[in-house]
């Protein structure tokens, strides 16, 4: 007598098995195919990326954060060039002219004026002093001389012109 439902099992269970193949291959197939496909790279990875290896601070976000970011950099030099004072000039009458005048034309807050009588006391001290006392700042009996006058951004240099050029026209 036949054993229908032996025959049965063999026959489903060769064709599960076939199936099983079927898949393996498909999957095998469909990881082959992807390996030959040339990937695009998604442009906003490739966007999220530059931003990542962009400055601290930087902020990117398409065009317009490029475009931020340009006038940023833009900002930045423009600061900086304002951190040279007056343009870097080491004209005396320049810097006098724009800042030191301000106290010493008038005499404000007791600061001598451009006249012999009221230099000759500090002309004894000597130019290197006097130098040093309008870079580092100075208190005396007239009043306070503000450190480079109040700007910092001028040199030392700047500064050494300016005193020169006060001495050079007192009158
Ligand atoms: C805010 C006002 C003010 C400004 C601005 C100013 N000075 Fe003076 N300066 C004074 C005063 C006040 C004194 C007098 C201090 C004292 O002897 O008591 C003085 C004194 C000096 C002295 C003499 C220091 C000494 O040892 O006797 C020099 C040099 C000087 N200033 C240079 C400058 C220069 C250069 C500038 C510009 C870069 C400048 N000052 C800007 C107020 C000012």
């Amino acid at each position: 007598m036949r054993n229908y439902d032996l025959e049965f099992l063999k026959h489903f269970s060769m064709v599960i098995g076939f199936l099983m193949l079927v898949t393996l291959g498909l999957i095998l197939g469909a990881i082959w195919l992807n390996g030959t496909r040339a990937v695009d790279e998604d442009p906003s990875i490739v966007a999220a990326t530059e931003a990542r290896l962009g400055p601290a601070g930087g902020v990117h976000a398409g065009a317009s954060g490029a475009a931020a970011l340009a006038a940023q950099a833009e900002a930045a030099r423009a600061a900086a060039a304002s951190q040279v004072a007056y343009g870097g000039t080491e004209d005396g009458s320049v810097i006098y002219g724009n800042l030191c005048g301000a106290c010493h034309t008038a005499g404000a807050g007791g600061a001598p004026k451009l006249e012999e009588a009221a230099w000759a006391p500090r002309k004894a001290k000597g130019v290197d002093t006097l130098i040093q006392h309008a870079i580092g700042g100075f208190q005396g009996e007239a009043g306070i001389m503000p450190p480079r006058g109040g700007n910092p951004a001028l040199t030392d240099a700047q500064i050494t012109a300016t005193v020169q050029w006060m001495l050079d026209n007192l009158k």
